[in-house]
């Protein structure tokens, strides 16, 4: 390894694991760029330079080295496991740097702490922009989708150099100034909610069909991807099935059979509802499939569970075809759910936290590169690029009528689970959203009735002005009242 103090690079890398490396070479790959990497210990260093000496890295032990090789402004993008490294990284080239240059996180931080970091950086006159990066380690390499925050001034410089690397759609880049500070991650961590409903709606659909109709994963991937041809097409539906039509080599078993069926998660689908919650944002969808991997790893509950009965009357399946649509309509509708409560929450999330998030270029970053990539997503740019200010994704013209063509198989995928006793969480409280929204009256009027009998918590009439309470413990009449909420 030489070690330089000449300043060369115009981009900087630290964290060698698969994602920084695959990022260092899609950097090194584009014209004009010159790479400086940088990894705790050496060994991944050497490893990344023994495999790739196309890439014509500057590499430094030392992470003073490093900085030296970096042109001004200096830009070093960080890829290590978010939390502790990250700061530890954050410490030290803040230390080194200057004023003017830039630190990128392009890890999957929370973006609470990405605000944090971005205050405490922005004393020192460096910028640091935390930016999502999707797509995996393919996406990495061949190009993601970016979704980067921090400062309008540093996204001049970074900017250009992300374009670069991004994957493209449709003749546009997938990347785009989220917003300042934390937005970039805020939108990366809602896309990862997105992605869990996604992939638990995907996980249903096959469940049902495979014990509905008996047929195998092989020919289940055969339907999926007869489905990628259609409104569905998307990246997940297409690995879905690669992975169903996987036969383990050791047993010669569909590979999906001898998986444990117990779903791990790293926490960004955790945080989404979390900050959803907090956001007063209903994001059912993502919640239950959340929900739906913590139930799958307790396998000391569902063993104790094992022995409850299910459904006394036999189900059966009479059209299978009929039936595959069926579900098929009800991944679609239960999918545009899942979407339009992924965008309410990023709306709220930027009202909140003083965000002027463009939710159409967000959609538009997504069709290219990230993991919930998908055909669709050009629909729900041109539903915001039509009503800028859209209330409701699900009711813009496109997707209302997507919604009006798909519910009545939706209500009977749901029925078929409830009859059947076949899990579907996602599809079923997709539903209940979409008849929640749409309903004349809620029973959200007794919900008050009932807070303001036993906390005296007041309501509001349907008929007039004002905030009322009536003497439950008393006469029961009616008086005026102050607004408690
Ligand atoms: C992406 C993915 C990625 C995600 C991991 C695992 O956009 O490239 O969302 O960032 O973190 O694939 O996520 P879980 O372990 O939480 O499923």
């Amino acid at each position: 390894m030489t070690e330089t103090t000449t300043a060369k690079a115009n981009i900087g890398v630290v964290g060698l694991a698969v994602m920084g490396s695959n990022l260092a070479r899609n950097l090194a790959s584009r014209d004009g760029n010159t790479v400086a990497v940088y990894n705790r210990s050496v060994e991944k260093t050497n490893t990344l330079l023994s495999e790739h000496p196309e890439a014509g890295f500057i590499a430094s032990e030392k992470i003073e080295d490093f900085v030296a090789s970096l042109q001004k402004p200096r830009t070093a993008i960080i890829m290590v496991q978010a939390g502790k490294g990250t700061d530890a990284v954050i410490d030290q080239l803040t230390q080194l740097f200057e004023p003017g240059d830039i630190i990128v996180d392009g890890g999957n931080a929370l973006f609470t702490d990405t605000i944090r970091r971005e205050k405490a950086v922005r004393e020192t006159g460096i910028n640091f922009v935390g930016a999502g990066i999707s797509g995996g380690e393919e996406g990495a390499l061949k190009g993601p989708s970016i979704m980067p925050g921090g400062s309008a001034e540093a996204y001049e410089t970074l900017g250009p150099i992300l374009s670069s690397i991004a994957a493209v759609a449709e003749g546009e880049p997938c990347v785009t100034h989220v917003g300042t500070d934390g937005a970039g991650h805020f939108v990366k961590m809602i896309h990862n909610g997105i992605e869990y409903a996604d992939m638990q709606l995907i996980a249903e659909a096959y469940d049902l069909i495979r014990r509905g109709t008996g047929k195998s994963p092989a020919e289940i991937a055969d339907v999926f991807a007869e489905w990628n041809r259609g409104e569905l097409e998307s990246y997940l539906i297409e690995i879905t099935a690669e992975v169903l039509r996987q036969v383990d080599a050791k047993t010669g078993k569909p590979l999906v059979d001898v998986i444990v069926d117990q779903a791990g998660s790293k926490g960004t689908g955790v945080w989404t509802v979390q900050t959803a919650l907090n956001l007063g944002v209903p994001v059912s969808g993502i919640a239950e499939a959340v929900f739906a991997r913590g139930l799958s790893s307790h396998p000391e509950q569902r063993e104790a569970a094992s022995d409850l009965p299910g459904p006394s009357d036999a189900w059966r399946v009479e059209d299978h075809d009929a039936f595959i649509e069926d579900v098929r309509l009800a991944l679609y509708a239960s999918k545009i759910v899942a979407y339009s409560q992924g965008f309410d929450a990023i709306a709220a999330g930027a009202d909140e936290h003083g965000w002027n998030i463009d939710l159409g270029a967000v959609s538009k970053i997504w069709r290219g590169g990230c993991i919930i990539r998908a055909q669709f997503l050009n629909r729900i740019a041109d539903s915001y690029s039509d009503v800028p200010d859209l209330k409701l994704l699900l009711a813009a013209p496109y997707f209302a009528e997507a919604m009006a063509g798909a519910q009545d198989a939706w209500r009977r995928v749901v029925v078929a689970s409830a009859q059947s006793g076949i899990p579907a969480p996602a599809f079923s409280s997709s539903l209940s959203y979409y008849d929640g929204l749409r309903a004349d009256r809620l029973p959200a009027a007794l919900v008050q009735g009932q807070r303001d009998f036993f906390g005296a918590h007041t309501y509001k009439r349907v008929d007039g002005e004002g905030t009322f309470h009536t003497l439950w413990s008393g006469d029961r009449s009616e008086i005026q009242a102050t607004d408690s909420h």
